[in-house]
């Protein structure tokens, strides 16, 4: 059973968010109780908390603490915009979190003419339908991506697009599962992904305990081993689709689809409609967020670069949609992505 990386706990008026530390993982299991709207935005800052369909899911309920204390509807209302502006601020490029943050305002615009309290369960309500529908979701990409795994497949991920990015389920690793349930034959190369190792640590973590087979790869190995024809397919997971099918994903991405395209190998990415950002025209325009150079420099408390050496570090880069096969979501395939083919995703 994939595992659950954040849950409410308690009721909207005093609850709190509960999290695993994304960070610490697997070596260590810590579970963090977030009750201000300040911790939320550190565990999404820090990716304690992290991966597109997450970061939705982690708007829904950091937006309930922060309206926790207000004492009438137009308080409440206040606080709501105020937190939703304030957690906008942490990460750019997963378009879920904005997408969260838009569907707490809209339920809670819906819903004014309501006294505090009533608001406030309401408002919970909706940020657990956020949860319990990004899992739903993550089931039917699952479904809708079976198809392009064969027995005696080796299909190479990148990142961490599982249970821990997810409401509880995963997108590329959902379609995984998926394909395990289905009673298929195929193993994982998962790329370890340069500089936080989301792969190494998280995506190995969750296929080993869900029994199927991985291996290991530095992000440097893919094109040999596509070379040797080891790898059958790619799928990976998105934080961004714009209008035209072009997606950003974990810096990394981008090579392996053209790595993939050079050695013929089909790639794939997995995301719902919620990673579908219409009013962005093509990926050029997708804010790409610079994280801070000790990432790059070494990895947790060891350096491993010289002192004062400059370090660029971008966190996501974008897939053109002429290299990617097939947009696999929760509302059919877009096969290949472009214009026509994702606008008829959403009717
Ligand atoms: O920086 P992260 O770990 O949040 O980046 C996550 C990714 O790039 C994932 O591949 C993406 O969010 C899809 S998750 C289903």
């Amino acid at each position: 059973m994939p595992v659950k990386p954040i849950k409410w706990v308690g009721n909207a008026a005093d609850g709190h968010i509960w999290i695993i530390d994304q960070t610490r993982l697997p070596l260590e299991h810590v579970e963090l109780e977030l009750r201000e709207t300040s911790e939320m935005y550190d565990a999404i800052k820090r990716l304690a908390v992290r991966g597109a369909p997450l970061l939705g899911v982690s708007a829904g309920y950091g937006v309930m603490l922060g309206i926790q204390k207000a004492k009438d509807t137009p308080e409440l209302m206040n606080a709501l915009e105020k937190t939703a502006d304030y957690l906008a601020g942490s990460r750019p490029t997963a378009v879920n979190l904005f997408w969260g943050l838009k569907r707490m305002r809209a339920a809670a615009r819906e819903n004014s003419e309501l006294p505090a309290d009533e608001l406030r369960n309401r408002l919970l309500e909706e940020a657990i339908k956020i949860q319990e529908e990004d899992i739903q979701l993550s089931r039917e990409m699952g479904k809708n991506g079976v198809q392009f795994i064969n027995d005696g497949d080796a299909v190479m991920t990148h990142c961490n697009a599982g249970a821990l990015a997810t409401g509880g389920y995963g997108t590329a690793l959902g379609v995984f599962f998926a394909a395990k349930e289905a009673g298929k034959d195929f193993s994982v190369y998962s790329c370890e992904t340069r500089p936080l190792l989301q792969g190494a640590r998280l995506t190995t973590w969750e296929l080993m305990q869900e029994g199927i087979p991985v291996t290991l790869i530095t992000d440097s190995m893919a094109a040999a081993l596509m070379k040797a024809g080891k790898i059958n397919a790619v799928m990976t997971g998105a934080d961004r689709v714009a209008a035209n099918g072009d997606a950003a994903n974990k810096i990394g991405t981008y090579s392996h689809a053209i790595n993939a395209r050079v050695h013929d190998v089909p790639f794939f990415i997995v995301a719902p409609l919620s990673t579908i950002d219409l009013a962005t025209p093509s990926g050029d325009q997708i804010p790409i967020e610079e994280r801070d150079p000790s990432e790059v420099a070494g990895f947790r408390d060891v350096r491993v670069a010289p002192e004062g050496v400059d370090v660029y570090n971008p966190a996501f880069d974008v897939t053109p949609a002429q290299l990617i096969q097939a947009l696999i979501t929760d509302a059919g395939v877009a096969e290949p992505p472009n214009l026509e083919t994702v606008a008829a995703l959403f009717g």
